[in-house]
């Protein structure tokens, strides 16, 4: 009987085996440097946004968020009233309550500025929903953003990164960002006509983004969010003015006396309204839905407190709230975490790098 003939593919030719993994070891280096942006350095990558950032705080402050560097850690939780449950499903917003960890924090790359370095103050939460998922937002205390697109804002960045011959921006390269850029008009104006706050409690703190809730019967709107005080705003006075850590030393004394309240008001959009550009406000007429309130009892330093380890990533989302089309959503969710990985690398590696750092830049 004729025997079947031996299958030769199991050896194969070993030239050809070596190729073919060679293939393979250098399609995955070229994943990876294109992820990098090494083989593509116009291409606005994360880590052009990340480097940029260090270059305009003068220089890497490790251990630390690249942007919004300053801040302090907050704890307490979100007391949902249902009403929200007309517009998601998300079940954080059943009646009862969620715990919530948050960070008030400064715009800026330097964790050692003064206070009033930027006129914008922000609130970051992370709310543990019973279920397990999670729901991130990172709010900044104006209604509208400065620019509408990531490559705008990274245009803005490099306006701002300080001349070398004195140390600080150039005012005149600002100027002409915002000449060329009349976007960033309605925010200009906003930030003219509201002095910044007296406290990080008597602000009102905007998702600004837009994103699409859901709810129980599958109808999905648009739906921006705004924590808003029971705090009586007050505008900053001229003594707080001249304290370089007034926010820090404020917000501890007022939660000594007891907890700090916002109330969630989601607002609901109509067709037409635009929802991928973060420097147009919705009109004043839309819908608005208090969703409950958000109670604020205790505060830790950012050092060693509960929000160091969090990356307040806007995109992390439970079901029933998903990203719009706005295009900055995309991009600070890779820019938060390239800066995450960056800080949590330098705080594994040094342990004591934000003592080291402290004392050096206080003294
Ligand atoms: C392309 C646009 C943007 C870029 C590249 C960007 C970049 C960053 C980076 C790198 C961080 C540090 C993140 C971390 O290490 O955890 C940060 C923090 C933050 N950003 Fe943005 N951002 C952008 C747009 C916005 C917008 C539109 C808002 C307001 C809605 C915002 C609000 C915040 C807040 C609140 C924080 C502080 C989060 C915290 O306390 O940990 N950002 N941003």
């Amino acid at each position: 009987m004729t025997q079947p003939p031996v299958p030769q593919s199991g050896r194969g030719c070993v030239p050809c085996r070596l190729a073919a993994i060679g293939a393979v070891v250098l399609a995955l280096a070229g994943g990876f440097a294109y992820t990098a942006g090494w083989l593509t350095p116009a291409r606005l990558s994360a880590s052009r946004f990340i480097d940029t950032f260090e270059t305009v705080a003068g220089r890497p402050h490790p251990g630390y968020r690249r942007n919004h560097a300053k801040g302090l850690c907050v704890e307490g939780y979100f007391d949902s009233n249902g009403n929200g449950a007309a517009l998601s499903r998300a079940a954080v917003f059943t009646p009862g309550r969620t715990p919530v960890t948050g960070r008030f924090a400064v715009p800026g790359g330097n964790p050692f500025a003064p206070d009033i370095s930027s006129p914008v103050r922000s609130l970051a939460l992370e709310f543990q929903l019973a279920n397990g998922e999670q729901w991130r937002t990172g709010m900044n205390s104006t209604p509208v953003f400065a620019v509408h697109t990531p490559a705008q804002f990274y245009q803005q960045l490099l306006a701002a990164r300080p001349d070398p011959a004195t140390g600080k921006a150039d005012p005149a390269k600002l100027k002409a960002f915002y000449a060329a850029n009349p976007e960033t008009v309605p925010f200009q104006n906003w930030v003219k006509a509201h002095p910044p706050s007296s406290s990080l409690a008597n602000a009102a703190y905007y998702g600004i983004n837009a994103f699409r809730f859901t709810d129980g019967s599958n109808t999905t709107r648009a739906v921006r969010w705004a924590m808003v005080p029971e705090t009586r705003y007050a505008p900053i006075t001229d003594a707080q003015k001249a304290a370089k850590n007034f926010l820090q030393a404020d917000l501890d004394e007022r939660l000594g006396k007891g907890p700090l309240r916002w109330h969630l008001i989601l607002t609901v959009a109509q067709p037409g309204d635009p929802t991928d550009d973060a420097t147009l406000q919705w009109p004043d007429d839309r819908q608005q839905v208090d969703a409950g309130t958000l109670v604020l009892e205790r505060a830790s330093s950012q050092e060693d407190g509960a929000c160091r380890d969090i990356n307040f990533d806007p995109t992390i989302l439970p079901a029933g709230i998903a990203s719009s089309d706005d295009p900055l959503l995309a991009a600070r969710s890779a820019a938060y975490a390239l800066s995450y990985q960056r800080r949590t690398r330098e705080e594994t590696l040094h342990p004591a790098v934000h003592q080291t750092q402290t004392h050096g830049d206080r003294s």
